[in-house]
């Protein structure tokens, strides 16, 4: 188990689009433990998506302590979200994009489905906190930051400030 690097915008990789995960071997189980241990250094974040790590695999974890009662660490292979409803507003942050948070439009409900690190089928039903983690984490594993989905005008203002930062 190791902490890796988190890759920061704007890196290549993270706006290319994830490979499904074929096989759950050696491997898998690595990279999901290496992710969950990046995101378990890091106090700020909650979930975290394998090609934040160079991996374009799809692969998230998220960290469920904060965002459910029961689940303590979900991770979850090929997620994909089967059925969405309604819209929320969505203060969003990202590892890979440091000091910089903003709010975009998310479903306000959705139904996730995916395989466990073992291979067997699971489903979420997500509302509010984990309802947006899991929505971010899954567009990073389609290339897509939550910048890409600014208004305009919030767009002009991250290239602004974070052009500075940097
Ligand atoms: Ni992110």
């Amino acid at each position: 188990m190791a902490k890796r690097e988190i890759l920061k915008y704007p890196h290549k990789l993270l706006k290319k689009a994830s490979i499904p995960v074929a096989e759950i071997n050696g491997d898998i189980q690595t990279l999901i433990d290496d992710m969950f241990d990046t995101l378990n250094h890091d106090v700020i974040g909650v979930g975290l998506a394998a090609p934040q790590i160079g991996i374009n695999s799809r692969v998230i974890v998220i960290d469920g302590k904060v965002v459910t009662k029961t689940d303590s660490e979900i991770a979850v292979i090929n997620p994909v979200i089967v059925y969405s409803e309604g819209e929320m507003e969505s203060y969003e942050g990202c590892l890979s994009i440091p000091e910089f948070f903003s709010t975009i439009n998310r479903f306000a409900r959705i139904f996730v489905k995916g395989l466990d690190r073992f291979g067997k089928e699971i489903e979420f039903e997500a509302l509010g906190h984990l309802c947006r983690v899991f929505q971010h984490e899954i567009d990073h594993l389609d290339g897509i930051l939550f910048v890409d989905r600014l208004a305009d005008g919030q767009l002009k203002i991250f290239k602004k400030t974070y052009r500075k930062k940097r």
